[in-house]
């Protein structure tokens, strides 16, 4: 055969190949094929070792245009294919931006927590400061320094969660007065958020595990009528200047005189609905002017200093403020309800 009949034929079996490979890869594979050291081209090498010395220079010019035209043809598929490939890779890693993201939860903040801080700020800009005393309580600090007589019955086991060794999960927050008391020269203006713990039944209402804020003030000639403004003017400030306030007379031992503060029901305007069990009036704090008998006990002179102190239950709040019906809802930490009251209420607190 020729050397023209055989670059005819390694011509359209080239061209044949090329029309018929789908990667870059194949590209390399033809490449040494043809182009290689001991490949296609380099085998017609045999002609110009058999030509004549005239004819030679002619045949190397046909080899060598042929070799250039093929690798050409080469070299377009190759990019053709290159971006073929780089396309196709594109597409696989393209983000659909209109797709609707997932939603990306950032942690919602527990109403309980919001009502504490916010408490806790308001009772701040009227001068309180904020003290603590432990969950994990004995008796002392929880009753004995708070005027509890021996037998009162919020001492009985079924009231109470007591432990080994004179420990008692504290019944409510008063225990902070005692433990500051003890420890402190008035004059003492102190706000002291924290959990509380009673052996009750749990149900929509009440729980074993609560929240209360213990305000106190202990100075000479502070007067009961200072306690009552600060209600007065506190409430307000938490539930809107619309708020109504009233006090009722009530019972604590450690203090006297003792009283319950009521708001107006924030659901039926004092018209009575479920909520108020229908008398118009939600009872938000226990007060009263501290008992002598607990200043002397913490050895602060009862004849020289007086002092008022109060105790907001915290959940109740949290309740009215945030349309919540069932207390537990806030020990079952569900997110999504923390979300949608947050949304709901985003104009509240
Ligand atoms: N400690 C009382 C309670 O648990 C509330 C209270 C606090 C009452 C301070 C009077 C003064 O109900």
């Amino acid at each position: 055969m020729s050397l023209l009949d055989q670059i005819d034929q390694i011509r359209s079996t080239f061209m044949e190949e090329l029309y018929s490979i789908s990667s870059s890869k194949d590209v390399e594979r033809m490449r040494i094929h043809y182009f290689g050291k001991k490949g296609t081209i380099a085998s017609l090498m045999r002609f110009l070792r058999d030509a004549t010395p005239e004819d030679r220079p002619n045949l190397g010019k046909i080899i060598n245009d042929t070799k250039e035209e093929l690798s050409s043809h080469l070299e377009n598929t190759q990019k053709r294919l290159l971006i073929q490939e780089r396309q196709h890779r594109f597409a696989k890693e393209a983000i659909d931006v209109t797709l609707p993201a997932e939603p990306f939860r950032l942690g919602i903040e527990h109403p309980v927590q919001k009502v504490l801080q916010e408490v806790v700020a308001i009772f701040s800009s009227f001068g309180f400061s904020v003290g603590l005393a432990p969950d994990l309580d004995t008796e002392h600090y929880n009753f004995t320094g708070l005027n509890f007589a021996e037998d009162h019955p919020a001492k009985d086991m079924q009231d109470t969660f007591y432990f080994p060794k004179d420990y008692l999960l504290r019944t409510h927050t008063s225990n902070v007065q005692v433990h500051l008391m003890e420890n402190q020269k008035p004059p003492m203006k102190i706000i002291a958020p924290g959990k509380c713990f009673r052996n009750e039944t749990v149900s929509s209402r009440s729980h074993v595990f609560f929240h209360q804020i213990e305000g106190f003030y202990i100075d000479q000639n502070v007067c009961f009528t200072e306690l009552l403004e600060l209600m007065r003017a506190f409430w307000p400030k938490l539930f809107g200047t619309k708020v109504k306030v009233r006090f009722r007379p009530s019972y604590f031992p450690f203090v006297e005189p003792g009283l319950e503060v009521d708001i107006a029901c924030t659901q039926c305007q004092s018209q009575g609905c479920k909520l108020c069990k229908y008398t118009g009036w939600l009872e938000v704090a226990g007060a009263g002017m501290i008992h002598p008998n607990v200043l002397d006990q913490a050895k602060i002179d009862s004849e020289v200093y007086q002092g008022y102190a109060f105790g907001i239950g915290v959940e109740r709040i949290a309740m009215l403020l945030y349309g919540i019906e069932d207390i537990r809802t806030f020990s079952r930490n569900d997110p999504r309800v923390f979300e949608q009251v947050a949304l709901k209420y985003s104009s509240v607190l």
